[in-house]
């Protein structure tokens, strides 16, 4: 495998090199090269992701990355310029995000338990309202004007939905449901509801449903057990993943892939994110999210042993030590236990 490595910003480097570490100790061959992007770089030089590191990129077969975001730079400038371009550039069709609460975790929610904690959100990833269509005119003054129009094809929505299906179907409960907001967003809803019922009617066997984002929100708080499969648009899924993170042991639990799903270029995998600046240099965030992601990886590329061997590894690890990773042991002593029960 060739791999790039993205470390980025804030506890991004720390998490990454666990996956490094863990990877390594699964004996997969692979042959890797580290990129210095994120919110160093750009102070330092004004460089947020150079031409030809983008067009480098696109001939590996797998990115890591650890986060972006730093403090000290306007927000929109590395997330836009570093993370959105890959998911764009790169054509990242879905955005896949686990929420999965591991045994030895404690939920946010009271009384329950990884049984009642485990589904997938597959994100749209290239379009919505993030692809910054739009404008303003008059900034600054009372007369400020600014539109920012959410982007949605048929296309890019079949391919996610498709995925979703064909997830489903691998799955136990097989259930996907469409979360979006169509009493209110009709044209966009309306789009998203068309292709969701048109893919469901050639797919027989996976059970469907529906749900508002906002009720979505509810129900993962009182009844997360009803969920298996949900399929959702760019921003929505952006902000209910924050809230699967928040159920299932927070952001260092949150592991996801951005997928290309065309084989033109690599997939990236990333922890839901956060560079969390507040703790960044104390070795005390949670490299598990990071791990999993590398997991992601791995079952990807097809190296399934190797991925059911990291897997296996972090659920001994996280059963065994889960109240006390960031409170006593470290990040590096995480990634270290992962390592030596791969
Ligand atoms: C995420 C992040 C990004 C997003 C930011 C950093 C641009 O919040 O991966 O969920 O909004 O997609
Ligand atoms: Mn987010």
């Amino acid at each position: 495998m060739k791999i790039a490595l993205i470390p980025g910003d804030g506890v991004g480097a720390e998490v990454l090199a666990q996956s490094v570490k863990v990877l390594d100790a699964t004996g997969v061959a692979y042959e890797s090269q580290s990129y210095d992007l994120g919110g160093e770089r750009y102070l330092r030089t004004g460089e947020v992701l150079p031409d030809s590191a983008y067009e480098e990129l696109r001939g590996f077969d797998t990115i890591l990355l650890g986060a972006v975001g730093h403090p000290d730079v306007k927000p929109g400038i590395l997330e836009r310029g570093i993370l959105l371009r890959l998911r764009f550039g790169f054509d990242l069709a879905v955005n896949l995000r686990l929420v999965k609460l591991l045994p030895g975790v404690e939920s946010a929610l009271a009384g329950k338990g990884p049984t009642d904690i485990d589904f997938v959100v597959v994100r749209e990833n290239t379009e919505g309202p993030y692809v910054g269509v739009g404008g303003g005119l008059r900034e600054g003054t009372p007369g400020e004007i600014v539109t920012q129009e959410s982007v949605n094809t048929r296309f890019a929505a079949e391919r996610c939905i498709r995925f979703a299906f064909d997830l489903a179907a691998q799955r136990d409960r097989g259930e996907v449901m469409l979360c979006h907001k169509t009493n209110v967003l009709t044209h966009a809803g309306g789009l998203w509801q068309r292709t969701f019922d048109d893919v469901a009617s050639g797919v027989p066997g996976v059970a469907t449903s529906y749900g508002h984002v906002d009720a979505v929100c509810l129900w993962m708080v009182l009844d997360p057990g009803r969920f298996d499969v949900i399929v959702t648009d760019n921003l929505f899924g952006d902000i209910v993943t924050d809230l699967g993170a928040a159920i299932s042991g927070g952001l260092g639990y949150a592991a996801s892939g951005n997928l290309n799903l065309d084989g033109t270029a690599p997939s990236m995998f990333e922890p839901v994110h956060g560079s969390a600046p507040d703790i960044a240099g104390q070795g005390r965030a949670n490299p598990v999210a990071a791990i999993m992601s590398l997991w992601m990886a791995l079952n990807q590329a097809g190296e399934r042993d190797a991925a059911a061997r990291v897997l296996a590894a972090i659920e001994k690890t996280v059963a065994d030590v889960a109240p006390r990773i960031g409170l006593g042991l470290s990040t590096e002593q995480v990634g270290d236990l992962v390592a030596k029960a791969v």
